[in-house]
């Protein structure tokens, strides 16, 4: 099994040039089923994760042109045709379940096997049905197999979200453009990776207003055409960058950012008094003051990021006080606490709380990635321990970063991949 060795590294400096954001690219390429022609999508960060969305929609007879040095991916559903979503697929990635709201808008119908929970929760899928069964869609659950079926066609309607769920609100949308009538979200979610599929959806011909705002209306078109599209910059791959510039006492800088896409992020770091420079779509940190412990509680956006808790983690560890994360998205995204223990941290967990008390130092140890973000995290607190790390299931990180090894070593990280 591959691991990444990580050493302290005292002299980190330089640029990080962002990918295209990972949340966005696996919405808009499923998205992608639903254009009755042509497709180039700009910016693809060919994640694993992206790698496997393509692989679904290749298996239901779309072509997929892949230019990886241009990160672009030209996409032509001429051939596409309906049948179970491909099972073996399906496990390896929970973004999988995109494909749902396209295909009941395209086809009417959807087989498809139910998208496991993962380390970090249950992620129940209630929401996304809720939606469905709101549209007018029969929803039949055995044998782990979700049949969902839309004999008459979709209706518009009024659907009320519990939770401004990401995921529900993009498939309720994909699920809505082709419907016959007006569909209103309420309480949706506004990432700006649901802006950027709304954008992607209008440039194809569809009717969508309120994009980052809490109530979408989509008005149902007959058809949705060809398009080009860029997909916006990965503010947690940018996060996770300043975070380490921060960890490590470095200097980076990270280009091709929508600074207010981290406002969570620049806002809860300058308070910890990191310094912080914003110009145009660049974003320079500099780690050399002292910092403060702050306290941090994960929201939907624009609060701060669930998916930016774990790194925070590592960088609080070692900060002289008491910090506290109360984590409210996932029910389970704190794995990455016993691995910073393993290094010497102090943090306690208490119900959907950590209490980082911070220490001197930590120290190398043998840890494991249990998700992409816990994974960042390691490799954050390996690059500030003394002494060597040995991170283990580093395919996790790979699913959320590309070229991640490539990039710590342009800005001076002692990283290495070992396969052993
Ligand atoms: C998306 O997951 C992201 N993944 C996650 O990023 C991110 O952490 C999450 O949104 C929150 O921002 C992708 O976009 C591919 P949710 P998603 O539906 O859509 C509950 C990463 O690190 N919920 O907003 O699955 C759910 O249990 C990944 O890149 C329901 O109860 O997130 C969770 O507690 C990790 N019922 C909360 O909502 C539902 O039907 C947030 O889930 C759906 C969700």
């Amino acid at each position: 099994m591959e691991k990444f060795l990580v050493e302290k590294s005292r002299k980190i400096k330089g640029t990080i040039n962002v990918e295209g954001a990972k949340n966005a690219c696996l919405p808009i390429l499923a998205a992608s089923i639903l254009s009755n022609g042509k497709t180039i999508i700009k910016r693809v960060p060919f994640l694993s994760d992206v790698n496997i969305m393509c692989s679904l929609l290749q298996d239901i007879g779309i072509d997929i042109n892949k230019n990886i040095k241009d990160k672009t991916i030209e996409i032509d559903t001429k051939n596409i045709f309906n049948k179970e979503v491909c099972y073996e697929l399906v496990k390896k990635i929970r973004a999988s379940f995109l494909l749902a709201g396209p295909l009941l808008a395209r086809f009417g119908k959807v087989s498809i096997q139910m998208p496991g929970g993962c380390a970090i929760g249950v992620r129940p899928i209630d929401l996304h049905l809720k939606g469905f069964k709101a549209l007018g869609a029969n929803i039949n659950q055995k044998h782990g197999i979700i049949e969902i079926d839309a004999k008459d066609g979709l209706v518009g309607t009024e659907i009320y979200l519990d939770f401004p769920s990401v995921g529900a609100t993009e498939n309720i949308i994909m699920a809505s453009v082709l419907a016959k009538g007006e569909t209103t979200i309420s309480n949706c979610a506004t990432e700006p990776e649901i802006v950027d599929l709304i954008d992607f959806l209008n440039s194809m011909g569809a009717k969508i207003e309120g994009g980052g705002t809490e109530t979408i209306k989509i008005k149902g078109v007959t058809s949705l055409n060809n398009c080009q599209h860029t997909i916006i910059p990965d503010r947690i791959e940018a996060g996770t960058f300043l975070v380490l510039g921060a960890a490590t006492k470095g200097e980076i800088s990270v280009l091709n950012v929508n600074c207010e896409h981290l406002k969570a992020v620049t806002s809860k770091l300058k308070e910890m008094n990191v310094e912080i420079e914003e110009k145009d779509n660049i974003i320079r940190v500099f780690g050399k003051n002292i910092f403060k412990n702050v306290d941090i509680k994960t929201m939907p956006y624009p609060g701060f990021p669930t998916d930016m808790q774990p790194q925070f983690m590592s960088l609080m560890s070692t900060i002289n006080g008491t910090s506290i994360i109360n984590e409210t998205i996932f029910e389970n995204r704190f794995m990455h606490v016993c691995e910073l223990g393993l290094m010497g941290a102090n943090i306690k967990v208490e119900g959907n709380s950590a209490i980082i008390n911070g220490v001197d130092k930590i120290t190398g140890s043998k840890v494991k990635a249990t998700d992409l973000r816990a994974g960042a995290a390691l490799i954050i607190a390996g690059l500030c321990a003394e002494g060597v790390s040995e991170i283990g299931d580093i395919y996790h990180i790979e699913r959320g970063y590309y070229n991640i090894e490539e990039k710590l070593k342009q800005i001076g990280a002692n990283i290495k991949r070992i396969d052993n």
